[in-house]
């Protein structure tokens, strides 16, 4: 392509994104660095897909990106809170999701996060995550047209629709697959295939497995391809190998086919394995961060109002590059790390690791926001908190979130060497429902954490069913598809009738009210202007977080870790007067009283 076709077919697109014209330079940077030889052969190709989307794009997603464009902070505010679910276990189907938006609303809701919704592969599909084709809705969830149905029903109540994109692997049902197992080595190459046991034991030395009891091992033998495939998670997984160009347009199509449908942000799903590098365990590879880079790049030119979420549950180090390392990556990661840190803090009454770990995530990037979070559908990986949390702390989390002391959560299977991760719902983990538990102290347990995500810089994410303290639900282990996964456990369907009598005082209403009033108010810091990242504080009781947020307005949230009362010293430099916002109450004296697991949060004069 010369120079000059270049600029003809670049005139066509929505310049003036945040980055104006750089855009393409930066996409051509980021594709030269991955794939080097003739970049601009590949960018023609790139640019070919991004003019056609952005002629096909929608007006009215087109004015939302011009929206966006004039607010270039809008990732950074506070109380952009996130609701994640199963379309099925929450609703049914879209249908019934769209039936259900009022709930949401009211629940302060402003973007729906559902899990995996295109079409996966049939039987065990980990919980949708083998996808057989990303250009159609899984035939049980609805169809394309009603999730562009639900796209635009949110986008008028100033809502957003945040999809997960299985960008790291396919199903070996999708049609690159069955391509790849007919033998056409176009699509053969858009697979790493390895063609002897030998190759495979070599590979396999650096590796860790994710699901070392379900799935050992990283490569999966193909009677149709005749050679081993890799597949970092189940076998029906089969890994993308982004080292193939194609690869990299293929999935940008798809990204570009969705956004243009409505969909307003991608969780980029296993992020860390997207390049592979021998004698590494092959995560989070400097490639990996690159591909982002490029994806981000490409989308400022052609839907530059979609955000990108990484899905990176790695030590935190390894996150931050998500956010871009030589250009903008990702808006939005999810802060496994202060996640993590919580849970510890609540077995041991004690938030010293949380301390540190928030210090560490406060290096984000400006233009970037954490997913701030309680729980997920996942574990929690304690692993992924070793570089700030010696090995011992972490055994005695994992060791205490296996049903002793208040909680009721289940070891999950870790690599060999590893601390096993921690299943189960938040209220299980806090210990709601079990008879010898204090339920006020666990529902104390629940509401800490969950005032603490809202306070921090950051989006906060609910994890559906804990605005009712749902528990676990074990009704997995009568299914044959799901026996053996322990991660069911805290995936259950929601509780419609629970839901309704927590909004009239039933059980679960001390979580619904209290989640709410967390959303409410971190909708109201941004109008009261705090602004900043959370910074930690040290207090003279080892239970008892503090941080502030200094940018704006004064902000100051103190969370008590102990299931006991404890009076603390006001921390130097917040001594002025100010409200309780959660409560409505001015401040004054120079100690705080906190009951057994409260949280305020202080708004102090500028
Ligand atoms: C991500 C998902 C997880 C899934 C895995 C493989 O980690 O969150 O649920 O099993 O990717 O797709």
């Amino acid at each position: 392509m010369t120079e000059y076709a270049d600029r003809a077919e670049l005139a066509a697109l929505p310049q003036g994104t945040p980055f104006g014209g750089a855009a393409l330079e930066i996409l051509r940077a980021r594709l030269g660095a991955l794939y080097g030889g003739d970049v601009d052969c590949l960018l023609a190709k790139v640019v070919d897909r991004l003019v056609a989307a952005a002629e096909a794009r929608p007006n009215s997603l087109k004015a939302l990106d011009a929206s966006r464009r004039r607010g270039p902070d809008w990732a950074g505010r506070s109380g952009e809170t996130v609701y994640t679910f199963y379309v099925d276990r929450f609703a049914g189907d879209l249908n019934g999701l769209i039936d259900r938006l009022d709930y949401l609303q009211d629940l302060g809701v402003r973007w729906l996060h559902p899990l995996p919704l295109l079409k996966a592969r049939e039987g065990d599909s980990d919980g949708g995550f083998a996808v057989r084709d990303y250009r159609e809705v899984e035939p049980a969830l609805g169809d394309m047209d009603t999730l562009e149905r639900l796209a635009r029903e949110l986008r008028d109540r100033g809502m957003g629709l945040l999809l997960d994109v299985v960008c790291n692997h396919t199903a070996r049902e999708h049609d690159w697959a069955v391509r790849a197992r007919a033998g056409d080595p176009k699509f053969r190459a858009f697979y790493h295939l390895v063609e002897t046991e030998a190759e495979v034991r070599a590979w396999e030395e650096t590796l860790v497995d994710v699901f070392p009891v379900t799935a050992p091992g990283s490569f999966t033998y193909d009677d149709d391809l005749g050679s081993w495939v890799w597949t970092t998670f189940y076998p029906f997984q089969w890994d993308l190998n982004y080292a193939n160009p194609e690869v990299f347009l293929e999935m940008l199509d798809v990204l570009l086919f969705l956004a243009n449908k409505g969909v307003q942000g991608f969780r980029l799903d296993s992020a860390p394995f997207l390049w592979k590098r021998k004698g590494t365990h092959c995560r989070n590879q400097p490639e990996a961060y690159a591909i982002i880079e490029a994806f981000r790049a490409a989308l400022d030119l052609a839907a530059p109002g979609v955000l990108l979420l990484a899905e990176a549950i790695e030590s935190l180090d390894d996150v931050l590059p998500f956010f871009g390392v030589e250009s903008r990556g990702c808006g939005l990661a999810y802060n496994n790390g202060v996640m993590t840190a919580l849970w510890g803090a609540l077995a041991d009454e004690d938030v010293a690791v949380v301390r540190t770990v928030l210090t560490a995530a406060s290096a984000r990037p400006d233009h970037a926001a954490w997913l701030n979070y309680v729980r997920c559908h996942d574990d929690v990986i304690w692993n992924a908190l070793s570089a700030y949390a010696p090995p011992q702390d972490l055994e005695r989390w994992s060791a205490f979130y296996d049903g002793q002391g208040f909680s009721a959560g289940r070891k999950f299977q870790t690599a060999p060497g590893g601390v096993a991760s921690t299943n189960g719902m938040t209220a299980a983990l806090v210990g709601v429902g079990r008879a010898d538990v204090d339920p006020v102290a666990a529902m104390a347990r629940l509401t800490l954490l969950y005032g603490v995500i809202h306070a921090l810089d950051g989006w906060p994410l609910i994890y559906m069913g804990d605005e009712i303290a749902l528990g676990n639900d074990t009704g997995f282990l009568a299914d044959p598809l799901r026996a053996s996964e322990g991660r069911w456990l805290h995936r259950p369907a929601m509780d419609w009738p629970r839901a309704l009598a927590a909004r009239d005082g039933g059980p679960g209403a001390a979580a619904l009210t209290a989640i709410r009033r967390f959303g409410a108010a971190a909708r109201q810091l941004e109008v009261f202007g705090v602004r900043g990242r959370a910074l930690p504080l040290q207090m003279d009781n080892p239970a008892v977080l503090a941080f502030s947020r200094t940018d704006g307005r004064p902000f100051l949230c103190l969370a008590n870790f102990s299931n006991g009362p404890v009076v603390v010293e006001r921390p130097a430099g917040f001594d002025g007067a100010g409200r309780e916002i959660l409560t409505s109450s001015a401040v004054s004296g120079q100690t705080i009283e906190l009951a057994p697991y409260e949280v305020c949060w202080w708004l102090l004069e500028a």
